[in-house]
């Protein structure tokens, strides 16, 4: 079966696109990337795509008159890559909705919280600071309004007592780079279906533990 061809765009470090070039890497997984593109010129993450031989683009929205111009490079060069979906990795840009509209159900984005709480910026230090005992991250097809969109998956962690933001980013983290291969697996099979505003997955599976923070010890 031919492999569904990905653009993974990225903003900078690109620890999730390592991820998702990682699994795409075993013969049997059923997407390939077919471009990088960053916003930023010095962003890490292009080391990683290089380094795995794929295309790499910078596209610096500062070169642009405005989001549309810029916008429409990205697509150019998406398309011109041959490539049916998009990832944002660590994008840091907002896009129009346009781009969404365009774009719709064939662009997904990672977010290192439990959609729909803590939206937006600095979530680990907002999830700490509300007294949550779960995050988490998830990835959800993206709209127009930032870190909105049909969830298609999520990663659940607790959060500690002593945990500062930086302590829950990582253990966030290393979830992410699980659940970004997982969902993107999900979507290539086929088998994540947009009804409404929800996913519906052929076959998933939900797991059967349940978490208590703090552990029940009684
Ligand atoms: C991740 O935490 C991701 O959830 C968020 O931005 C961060 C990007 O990290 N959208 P990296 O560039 O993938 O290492």
């Amino acid at each position: 079966m031919a492999r569904l061809k990905v653009a993974v765009l990225i903003s900078g470090r690109g620890s999730n696109l390592k991820a998702l070039i990682d699994a795409c890497a075993a013969a049997d997984f059923p997407a390939e990337l077919a471009c990088v593109i960053s916003n930023r010129p010095g962003a890490a993450g292009l080391d990683f795509a290089r380094a795995a031989d794929i295309p790499v683009a910078v596209i610096d929205h500062r070169a642009f008159a405005g989001r549309e111009d810029f916008e429409a490079a990205l697509d150019e060069a998406i398309r011109g890559a041959g490539a049916g979906l998009i990832c944002f990795a660590g994008f840091m840009r907002l896009v129009t909705d346009g781009f969404a509209r365009a774009w719709r159900d064939r662009l997904i984005n990672i977010h290192p919280s439990l959609l729909p709480a803590f939206r937006g910026l600095n979530t680990h230090a907002r999830a700490i600071e509300s007294g949550v005992r779960f995050s988490g991250c998830t990835v959800h097809f993206v709209r127009t309004e930032m870190d909105i969109g049909p969830i298609i998956a999520q990663a659940a962690v607790p959060v500690h007592a002593d945990d500062d933001a930086d302590a829950l980013a990582a253990r966030v983290l290393v979830t992410e780079h699980r659940l970004y291969p997982l969902a993107l697996r999900l979507i290539a099979e086929g088998r994540a279906r947009v009804i409404g505003d929800v996913v519906h997955i052929d076959g998933a599976r939900p797991p059967e533990a349940v978490l208590l923070n703090p552990v029940d010890d009684t």
